[in-house]
C-alpha cells in the first residue's frame, strides 16, 4: 500500500487510541510477529495499527504487496496464519504492507525481524563473514526517519555485542542525521531474540511462550517489557529481563547451540552402534526414561537443517572477537556445526560404496525438501547437501516434497508432489525428512515402484520395520542411521 493511504489510516488509528507498529522485514519471523501484534486485543479492539515494512526490492514488494491482498507473506501449516492475516488485512484492516522507508516515522515501535545471514565456505568455521554493517544501515535508516521517543526493539539473532557495538551507534547516527541531540534524547534501543518455531504453532510460538528482553539502558528495557507484555501471555510465560543485552544476545545463541552440539554428538553414537551392532533409537528410549536429565536426547538422523541451527554457534565466536576483541576459540559449538554440516554425506557414501562409485546416470529420488516438517522453508537443508553431492557425482535428482514447487537453492531440481513419480525407476533414494504425513503411504510406495539392485537410506528409521524383510528378499539394499542390529539382521535374513 502506498505511504500516503497508510499515513491516513495510522492517522486515524492513532485517534482511536491505537499504538503503531512498525515490523521491518516480513520474513518468517517478521509475518509471525506482524500477525501477532495485529490480532492482539483488549476489550475487543485492536490494540495495535500494525505496518509490515519490508526491502523496496521485487521480492520485498510482493511481501509487502501480499499484505495488502490479505494473504500471508510466508507460509506456515499453522491454520491459524492465514486466517488472522485476512482478518486483520481485509476486516479490522489494521494491518498492512509498505516498502516506503518514510512509513517509520509514522511508528511509536518498530520491531526489527531483518535477517543477518552467516556467509562461509562449507568445512570450516574459522573464515566467515557476517554483514552487521548491512544491519547498521537498517538501523541508520530507522533512526534517520523514526520519532524521538520511538521505541526500536531488535528480534533477529545477533552476535554478541550487536545491540552495544554496532546497532546503538548506528541508530544515534541516523537520529543525529535528523538533527536530534542524542544526549539529551538518547534512542530506546532493546533486543528480544525470537523464538518463533515456523510449523503449526506459528503465530502462538511468538506470544504464548517464553519470551526475553533486554535494553541498552533501564529505560530502553522497561519500554520493551510495557511493549511485550501488551501482547504476550505473560500470565502464562512471565517475562525474563536480561541483564544487558550482550547477555539476551548470549542466551539466544546458546539455546540454538546447545541443540546444535546434541544433534552432532548423537552423530558419533550413531556411528559407534552401527559398527558394533546396535539399536541406538532403542538404546535411547531407554536411556530417556530418565525424566529430568535425559528425556530430550536427540535421536539420529540425516542432518541438521534450517536457516538458525546451521549458524548460531558461530555468532558467539564471531561477536567476540570480531566485536569486542576477545579470543574465543569455542571447540565444542565450531565442531559440532562441521559434523552437523557433514553428517548427511553418509547417506552419499554408502550409496556410492553400494554402486562401486558409479553414480554418474542413476536417478536419485529424495524424500523431503524442507528443513522441517510442516513448512516450506528450504535454506540449508540436509537434503540440499545430499542433492548438490549426487549431482557431483554424475546422478539425477528429482524430490517428492507437497509444500515446495519450486526448489529456490537448487531450481533445476525437479520437485514433485507425486511420490510415486518421484520414486518410479529411482536407484537412489534418500528419505531426508521424516515427516509424519509420509508414513501412511511412503513405505507401500517404494514397495511398489523400487527394484532390484536400488538403495534406499533412511536416517530417521522410519520405514526400515515396514520395508526390511521385503527389500532383503527383494534385493534392495536398506541403510538406517544409528540401526548397527539392522544390518546385522539384513545379512542374516539374505543368508538365510
Ligand atoms: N526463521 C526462524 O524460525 C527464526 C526463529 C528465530 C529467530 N530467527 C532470526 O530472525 C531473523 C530473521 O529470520 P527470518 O527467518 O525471518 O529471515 P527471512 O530472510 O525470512 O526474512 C527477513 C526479511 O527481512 C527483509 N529485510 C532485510 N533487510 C531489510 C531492510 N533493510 N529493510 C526492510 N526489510 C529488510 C527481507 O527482505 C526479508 O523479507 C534472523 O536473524 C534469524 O536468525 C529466525
Amino acid at each position: 500500500m502506498d505511504y500516503a493511504s497508510i499515513a491516513t489510516r495510522a492517522q486515524a488509528a492513532r485517534s482511536a487510541g491505537q499504538q503503531i507498529v512498525l515490523v521491518l522485514g516480513l520474513g518468517f519471523v517478521g509475518t509471525a510477529v506482524a500477525g501477532n501484534l495485529a490480532r492482539a486485543e483488549q476489550g475487543g479492539k485492536a490494540l495495535f495499527f500494525v505496518i509490515g515494512l519490508d526491502r523496496d526490492d521485487a521480492a520485498g514488494r510482493e511481501k509487502a504487496g501480499a499484505l495488502d491482498l490479505g494473504r500471508s507473506p510466508t507460509y506456515a501449516n499453522d491454520p491459524s496464519l492465514e486466517r488472522v492475516i485476512r482478518e486483520c488485512c481485509l476486516t479490522t484492516k489494521n494491518l498492512v504492507g509498505g516498502v516506503d522507508p518514510r512509513l517509520i516515522a509514522l511508528a511509536d515501535v518498530v520491531v526489527s525481524c531483518i535477517n543477518l545471514d552467516v556467509q562461509r565456505a562449507p568445512g570450516q568455521t574459522e573464515k566467515l563473514t557476517v554483514p552487521t554493517e548491512g544491519y547498521a544501515a537498517a538501523m541508520r535508516m530507522v533512526g534517520a526517519h523514526m520519532r524521538p521517543g520511538t521505541l526500536v526493539t531488535v528480534e533477529s539473532t545477533l552476535p554478541i555485542g550487536t545491540c552495544d557495538r554496532v546497532l546503538y551507534p548506528a541508530l544515534c547516527e541516523g537520529q543525529a542525521k535528523q538533527g536530534v541531540d542524542v544526549k539529551a534524547q538518547p534512542p530506546k534501543l532493546a533486543y528480544c531474540y525470537e523464538r518463533v518455531m515456523p510449523g503449526p504453532d506459528y503465530l502462538d510460538s511468538v506470544n504464548n511462550f517464553w519470551r526475553a528482553y533486554a535494553g541498552v539502558d533501564a529505560a530502553s528495557a522497561d519500554a520493551a517489557r510495557d511493549f511485550l507484555a501488551l501482547y504476550v501471555n505473560t500470565a502464562q510465560f512471565p517475562l525474563w529481563r536480561h541483564k544487558s543485552t550482550r547477555a539476551a544476545e548470549m542466551a539466544k545463541l546458546l539455546e540454538n547451540s546447545y541443540r546444535a552440539t546434541n544433534i552432532a554428538f548423537i552423530e558419533e553414537w550413531s556411528k559407534l552402534a552401527e559398527g558394533v551392532g546396535v539399536d541406538l533409537f532403542d538404546v535411547i528410549k531407554s536411556v530417556r526414561v530418565r525424566k529430568g536429565t535425559h528425556d530430550n536426547m536427540m535421536l539420529p538422523g540425516l542432518g541438521v537443517g534450517g536457516y538458525c541451527l546451521t549458524k548460531d554457534a558461530l555468532l558467539a565466536a564471531y561477536g567476540a572477537e570480531k566485536l569486542i576483541g576477545i579470543p574465543a576459540e569455542m571447540p565444542f559449538s565450531r565442531r559440532a556445526i562441521l559434523t552437523n554440516e557433514r553428517m548427511p554425506l553418509r547417506a552419499v557414501e554408502w550409496i556410492e560404496r553400494h554402486f562401486a562409485g558409479q553414480l554418474a546416470g542413476r536417478k536419485a529420488a529424495l524424500i523431503g525438501v524442507t528443513y522441517r516438517p510442516g513448512v516450506n522453508d528450504t535454506r540449508s537443508t540436509p537434503s540440499e547437501i545430499v542433492a548438490r553431492a549426487l549431482l557431483e557425482r554424475g546422478a539425477t535428482v528429482d524430490a517428492y516434497d507437497p509444500l515446495v514447487t519450486h526448489w529456490d537453492e537448487l531450481p533445476h531440481v525437479h520437485v514433485s508432489q507425486d511420490p510415486s513419480a518421484v520414486l518410479r525407476g529411482a536407484q537412489i533414494v534418500v528419505i531426508c525428512l521424516p515427516d509424519p504425513l509420509y508414513r501412511p503411504f511412503l513405505a507401500d510406495a517404494l514397495k511398489a515402484e523400487l527394484t532390484a539392485g536400488a538403495i534406499v537410506v533412511d536416517p530417521w528409521n522410519m520405514i526400515v520395520d515396514a520395508c526390511a524383510a521385503d527389500f532383503a528378499r527383494r534385493g534392495i539394499a536398506l541403510e538406517v542411521y544409528g540401526r548397527g542390529d539392522y544390518a546385522k539382521a539384513a545379512a542374516a535374513a539374505v543368508k538365510g
